[in-house]
């Protein structure tokens, strides 16, 4: 997949952009603040139809304007050219208007609506931002997140699942929080018991396959950066149920769920919230037999953060046969020059990669590559130079 064009009108801080891109190896390069990060989100606003930064999708609009459009023209083998046009609107009186909040927003994929659920698996992207070292450093919360999304975003059934899955737990939890006040019997839990399993089995079935397959990528990624034996592999964690159970299939899945539901209703009710279910699950990385959240160093979780990207690169390029756009926010502050390289060298000759820095100079380009540079200023882009061809 190759973004060709990506055209933008009052997002963030562009005005205007019209910029017209290559394969190869895209280099954004600008001090800070000058829209480096910006232009990475909107090309993954136009691939996945959301922001990677923000839920607040009034915040992408330009502060003085009342609507932002993205455009992208994406081009592959597989699904010829085609256009994404994603087109904020600020929601609610003008009064109330305010740099942020929520924004209507409509997508068109060539000129005709769909809707976000409908957008998934078009576009594959894999993009890294300096915050994905909370990943693995982080709350469990924020593994979970990053399953969501990766899953979500190349899946429409799993998209469905979890909005269900959300849905069932927050009505579960007003349940029993009645209970708890005795406005409700416990028979009255049942029905969402059943729906609570049926849709986190279905959740955990794809989150486990993802997981092993990503696992399976993460060693040859880790190895790579690092150019050391060692890989990384991941693992899914669960905390609750019977420990030693192996289930695979969604009914194995959903069975373990309505089992251990069963054993934790009382402490339910005490606690007025759903104690299991892959909302409570976790992800956990290894390097060398060691979990590098608790043991890691700070130069191994940051490895292991890249390593993530790269492993899921390398996983959608096998499941949808055609290699990803990867975006790489600022990887110099994460990676020592061997390893830049060493990544570069590796991804540039297969897929169009666009990266920002605030210092060419320091990136460790590859020799062999075309690569294209362009500066970055105050939401203008002026194309500089083109290196190797
Ligand atoms: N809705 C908006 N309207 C106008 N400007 C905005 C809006 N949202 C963010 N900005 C501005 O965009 C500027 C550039 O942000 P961006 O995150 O792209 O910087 P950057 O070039 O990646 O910098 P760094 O090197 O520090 O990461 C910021 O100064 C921010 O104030
Ligand atoms: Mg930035």
């Amino acid at each position: 997949m190759e973004l060709r064009r990506l055209q933008l009108e009052h997002f963030r801080n562009y005005a205007t952009l019209d910029l017209a891109l290559g394969p190869g190896l895209h280099v954004f390069a600008g001090a800070n603040a000058q829209g480096k990060t910006n232009l990475l989100e909107a090309v993954y606003l136009t691939a996945v139809g959301r922001s990677p930064r923000t839920t607040h999708e009034g915040e992408l609009i330009a502060w003085d304007a009342e609507v932002a459009r993205a455009t992208g023209l994406f081009a592959s083998d597989l699904r010829g050219e085609f256009t994404v046009e994603v087109a904020l609107g600020r929601k609610g009186a003008p009064e109330a208007m305010s740099r942020g909040g929520s924004a209507q927003k409509k997508i068109k994929v060539n000129g005709a609506p769909r809707t976000l659920a409908n957008l998934a698996g078009l576009v594959p992207v894999v993009l890294f931002l300096v915050d994905d070292l909370e990943i693995i450093r982080g709350e469990p919360a924020r593994r979970r997140q990053f399953l969501d999304n990766d899953l979500s975003a190349t899946s429409r059934t799993y998209a469905w699942a979890l909005k269900q899955y959300t849905r069932v737990v927050e009505q579960r939890n007003r349940l029993l929080k009645e209970i708890r006040e005795g406005q409700r019997d416990l028979a009255s839990l049942a029905p969402w018991n059943d729906q609570l399993a049926a849709f986190g089995g279905r959740l955990m079935e794809v989150r486990t396959r993802f997981v092993r397959d990503l696992s399976a990528e993460g060693i040859p990624a880790y190895q790579g950066l690092t150019s050391s034996p060692q890989g990384m592999t991941i693992s899914y964690r669960r905390e609750w149920g019977d420990p030693a159970a192996e289930p695979t299939t969604r009914e194995e899945f959903a069975a373990l769920l309505a089992d251990a539901v069963e054993t934790v209703a009382m402490e339910e009710v005490g606690r007025g919230s759903s104690l299991v279910g892959p909302h409570r699950d976790d992800l956990q990385f290894f390097v060398d037999g060691k979990d590098v959240r608790q043991f890691g160093s700070q130069g191994e979780q940051r490895t292991a953060a890249l390593a993530l990207r790269v492993a899921e690169f390398s996983l959608l390029h096998r499941l949808l046969q055609e290699p990803p756009v990867l975006l790489l926010d600022d990887i110099l502050s994460e990676l020592d020059r061997t390893r830049r390289s060493a990544m570069l060298d590796h991804l540039a000759p297969i897929a169009q990669v666009i990266m920002t820095t605030t210092d060419v100079d320091a990136v460790g380009l590859p020799p062999h590559a075309a690569v294209h540079i362009y500066h970055v200023s105050q939401g203008t882009v002026d194309w500089t130079s083109v290196l190797g061809e």
